[in-house]
């Protein structure tokens, strides 16, 4: 009799695991066969053991070693393939089947997959032509001709203005750059219509940091239980990201409400994404996708995409200003050299290659974003003789390149130098991959590289960056963990040039 008991309670088990976790015995007998990328034994529901929750990318990097550039592991219930090779991850994320974002993903849930960065489809085709289009036309007017243009002048005095206000005495950096960045993102999303000094964005910034920080650790819950969202202790979590959402949406209908439209002259073209998204929605051909909630969405989402990204490594930046100052000193003396005492405008990057360099060097040294958005597997497709079974997850495990000694000389070593060619024109590396590659890969690449330039540039022009004597040079390896990495709070102090 106790047999039947057994052999019942052994059905339950697997009839259990099989209902919350589908791809489990898939995947395990693909495994045993060798047809999808080895990797660590995995267990149901818990996934492989022993990843660094906080560091997943130092284990990945580990089992890397053992498994080779490309192998496979469940990552709690989310089947995992990890990649750790630039010509595996230009082949995989260049294929059209691996063009989806997963599911799982709270921001993807909680947005109804609207926007761009999480949606898929139609959705994603129509929407993401648009984005791509609206920000090449808006970027590459001139500057004397381009919202950009009007708008970063004032961000760089918004910046330089607040450095000179410290008196030489130490400081937060962190709220100046959020203000420069908000303003010039806000002159190509909606012309200018939340500005720095917008009472809301300290509220902003810290809704972006809450739903990178809780979408990062609700994965498990909104895969296999989201009922499971609104019980404790999950609840507390849902509520705060939900607020976070609420709180992006509210600032996106205010900025998008406050947009007055004009009629254009002949030949006169709309200058911002929202002035353009709703000239497009007043034409009786528009898409699908062209409503009133994804423009909310994707106003949203761009604020958030450009300014936590572009925020997070200016904060880089201006650390290792500080923390390299005869590196600081070699671009001050070509800024001396080229620029003078005018101020510094977009148009100078092809004359100052070293500060788009040192811009690179920060992006790869501080590892500020160690594996980009995932993407997600649309179909069954294959890599070398390796199956990627449909709905898996793609990682890029950019750390493990960033730090790869056949790819980067001396890797641990900060050298902006390393991208310039002998002349000291910027040399961009293919083995950065910082913005994903591909047709999911940044649409806000070449807004953020110009960003970066003008607001490192400028300052370097008229401030010496260090640390106050006495401040403790943050710890490099105790960055403050979400979606990207940020340094632990520090304070610099700077003094005219
Ligand atoms: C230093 C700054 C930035 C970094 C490092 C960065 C990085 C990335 C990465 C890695 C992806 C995923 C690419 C992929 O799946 O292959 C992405 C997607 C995206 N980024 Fe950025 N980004 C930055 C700035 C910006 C800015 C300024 C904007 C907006 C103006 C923006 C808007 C987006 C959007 C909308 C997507 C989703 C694209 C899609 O799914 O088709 N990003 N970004």
């Amino acid at each position: 009799m106790w047999e039947l008991w057994i052999i019942l309670l052994l059905l339950l088990f697997v009839f259990f695991f099989v209902a919350l976790q589908p791809n489990y015995l898939p995947r395990l007998i693909d495994f045993f066969r060798g047809t999808t990328p080895p990797g660590p034994i995995s267990f149901p529901i818990v996934g492989a053991i022993g990843v660094d929750k906080a560091r997943p990318w130092k284990t990945f990097t580990k089992w890397g070693a053992i498994y080779g550039d490309i192998f496979s592991v469940f990552h709690g219930v989310e089947y995992v393939v990890i990649l750790a090779d630039v010509k595996a991850i230009r082949a995989v994320l260049n294929n059209p089947a691996i063009d989806g974002r997963p599911v799982n993903w709270a921001g993807r849930q909680m947005n109804n997959s609207l926007g761009v960065g999480f949606a898929d489809g139609l959705w994603w085709t129509e929407q993401r032509r648009f984005l791509v289009n609206t920000l090449r036309g808006i970027m590459g007017l001139r500057s004397d001709n381009s919202p950009y243009g009007k708008y970063y002048p004032i961000a760089v005095q918004e910046l330089l203005a607040s450095f000179a206000n410290t008196n030489g005495q130490p400081f937060l950096v962190r709220p100046i750059i959020e203000k420069a960045v908000i303003t010039s993102l806000s002159s190509v999303v909606h012309e200018g219509q939340l500005t720095g000094e917008d009472p809301k964005v300290p509220a902003l910034f810290e809704a972006f940091s809450t739903f990178f920080s809780a979408s990062h650790n609700t994965n498990v819950i909104n895969t296999i239980f989201p009922w499971m969202r609104k019980v404790p202790p999950f609840r507390s979590q849902f509520y705060r990201l939900k607020g976070a959402v609420d709180y992006m949406a509210n600032c996106a209908r205010f900025a998008i409400g406050e947009k007055r439209l004009h009629e254009l002259a002949e030949g006169e073209k709309p200058m911002d994404i929202v002035d353009t998204f709703r000239r497009e929605m007043d034409k009786s051909d528009h898409g699908v996708t062209f409503t009133e909630d994804q423009l909310v969405c994707l106003t949203a989402e761009l604020l958030m995409a450009g300014s936590e990204d572009v925020t997070n490594i200016m904060i880089w930046v201006v650390l290792f200003t500080a923390l390299y100052p005869e590196e600081q000193r070699k671009v001050q003396d070509l800024l001396d050299k080229v620029v003078g005492e005018r101020e510094v405008s977009v148009e100078d990057r092809s004359a100052l290659g070293l500060v788009d360099a040192f811009v690179h060097e920060t992006m790869r040294f501080s590892n500020a974003v160690p594996y980009p958005l995932p993407r997600r597997a649309l179909e069954e497709t294959k890599y070398l003789d390796y199956k990627i079974p449909k709905g898996a997850t793609i990682i890029t495990n950019i750390w493990s390149i960033h730090f790869n000694e056949k790819i980067f000389d001396d890797p641990f070593e900060f050298r902006p130098q390393r991208f310039l060619d002998g002349e000291g024109n910027f040399v961009p590396s293919p083995n950065m991959l910082a913005f994903g590659t591909g047709r999911r890969s940044c649409p806000g690449m070449e807004y953020a590289k110009k960003d970066l330039f003008v607001l490192l540039a400028s300052m370097l022009q008229r401030f010496k960056i260090e640390l106050p004597e006495g401040e403790e040079k943050p710890d490099m390896h105790q960055t403050n963990d979400g979606v990207n990495l940020t340094p632990q709070s520090f304070k610099i102090r700077c003094t005219h040039r």
